[in-house]
């Protein structure tokens, strides 16, 4: 393999096989293609682009790079969900068990938050006990005996996206289709499940701002999962502001266990509600468990209300160590106390919410990570009282910072009230569910 032609190549707009972008990702692998190089490569994709072919290659050699699971040793259809990221995205912590207890095996790997956008695996960490690290073994004994499991994705999932994912991360081409499809399809393909739904978020407190390039980078994803055999949906969904209302870690994770008691489905946030089950749905639908959108719905819904998947998730964190006491409000979980609360200014409603800036008031509360290796406070968080569209009075609570360091609380409560807007006119509620791509 000569690099450098690869690169030229790519810089010229010609496309590449198969063997070019194998060849390049082994020798990035084994550390004989230098970094320099692979920026340089980079680059030249961010400019010229990947046909759907390079793509599905690129995907393929990343996923190869590592250890794939054998889902073939479980006994139902597996399926998996991921999310783009947002804030207040605790889906995952309610979705794993709902799907299992509608007879689905779900093998999920997830990851930290980094930056205003929360992770499942912090959230995870809030549980006493709960152990993310799981051999490939155990982790699949756990999926086929419970129904679903949760770990963290080790160095040994697509280690090539680890660092080509670092190196995007300093040289500007984070925000490129094919990198971002092969980023997240060669993570979910090593996990091996047959059907993947996406959650792909967008508005302020997503990773992709708009709708127009959320639907490219669909279209990229349905077609490089189709290409390794995975039947795929994607749902869009809005991020202009938080999901439910806990944000943090402690607090995530109870506002979404408590979802599933009995009588939770009417109780938990109606966003939260809603968005979970449709994306459950679709993973019960896509998966040939139900003929059709109102029979997965219905199907979601009975195992939410008779309890079956409050039961697995609590037979779940109990198979993964995590001691949680669902006879206590707060199933055992450390959650601050509130320590100040942000209120309306003046009458109004509420107009706009830059959400990254809410997420970002996490870090202040030591909740979220500015580096990679920032210890957090698992037990901070915010609860956010209100949503845009939502006629609001002077005085009144709109969030409620949780922390046990007064200095944090301020600081957090200042960049939550400059991340609103509140108009002096009515406004349109924002729809959650932007639409689908199968
Ligand atoms: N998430 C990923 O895993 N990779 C990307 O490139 C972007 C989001």
């Amino acid at each position: 393999m000569n690099v450098l032609d690869i690169i030229e190549a790519k810089k010229r707009g010609r496309e590449l096989d198969e063997t070019q972008i194998n060849d390049l990702i082994a020798g990035f692998t084994a550390r004989e293609v230098p970094e320099y190089q692979m920026a340089a490569f980079l680059m030249a994709v961010w400019f010229r682009g990947m046909t759907p072919a390079e793509t599905a290659a690129l995907t393929g050699a990343m996923l190869r790079s590592g250890d794939q699971l054998d889902t073939s040793v479980l006994s139902g259809p597996s399926a998996d969900k991921h999310s783009t990221g947002g804030v207040g995205d605790k889906v995952s912590l309610l979705l794993a068990p709902l799907a299992a207890a509608c007879g689905l095996k779900v093998p999920m790997l997830s990851g930290r938050g980094l930056g205003h956008t929360g992770g499942t695996l912090d959230k995870l960490e809030a549980i006493p006990g709960y152990d993310i690290h799981l051999g490939n073994a155990q982790f699949l004994d756990v999926v086929e005996r419970v129904g679903c499991a949760i770990i963290g994705q080790g160095p040994a999932i697509a280690p090539a996206d680890g660092r080509i994912y670092a190196l995007r991360d300093v040289t500007g081409t984070v925000d490129c289709v094919p990198l971002i499809t092969a980023s997240i399809m060669s993570k979910k393909l090593a996990a091996g499940p047959k059907t993947i739904v996406i959650d792909l978020k967008t508005g302020s407190g997503a990773f992709m701002r708009d709708l127009e390039n959320a639907r490219a980078l669909a279209t990229a994803l349905v077609a490089v999962g189709r290409s390794y055999g995975r039947n795929m949906a994607v749902l869009f969904s809005d991020m202009n502001q938080p999901l439910g209302v806990a944000i943090g870690h402690a607090n995530e994770t109870l506002e979404a266990f408590a979802a599933l008691r009995p009588g939770g489905r009417a109780a938990a946030p109606a966003d939260l509600v809603r968005l979970t089950e449709e994306l459950t749905a679709d993973m019960v639908r896509v998966a040939g468990l139900a003929p059709n959108a109102e029979a997965a719905l219905a199907r979601v819904r009975q195992a939410w209300d008779d309890g079956s998947a409050l039961k697995v998730l609590l037979a779940w964190v109990a198979a993964q160590g995590g001691r949680v006491d669902p006879a206590r409000d707060d199933f055992g979980l450390d959650c601050a106390p509130a320590a100040a609360d942000l209120v309306a200014p003046h009458d109004g409603w509420l107009a706009s919410v830059d959400c990254r800036q809410v997420g970002l008031a996490l870090a202040d509360l030591g909740a979220a990570r500015r580096k990679v290796e920032d210890a957090l406070d698992l037990s901070a968080g915010v609860d956010w009282l209100t949503r845009v569209g939502r006629q609001v009075t002077k005085g009144e609570t709109l969030a409620r910072v949780f922390t046990r360091d007064p200095a944090r609380a301020a600081v957090a409560v200042d960049r939550l009230g400059s991340a609103l807007v509140i108009g002096r006119e009515p406004v349109a509620e924002l729809p959650l569910i932007l639409g689908r791509v199968e």
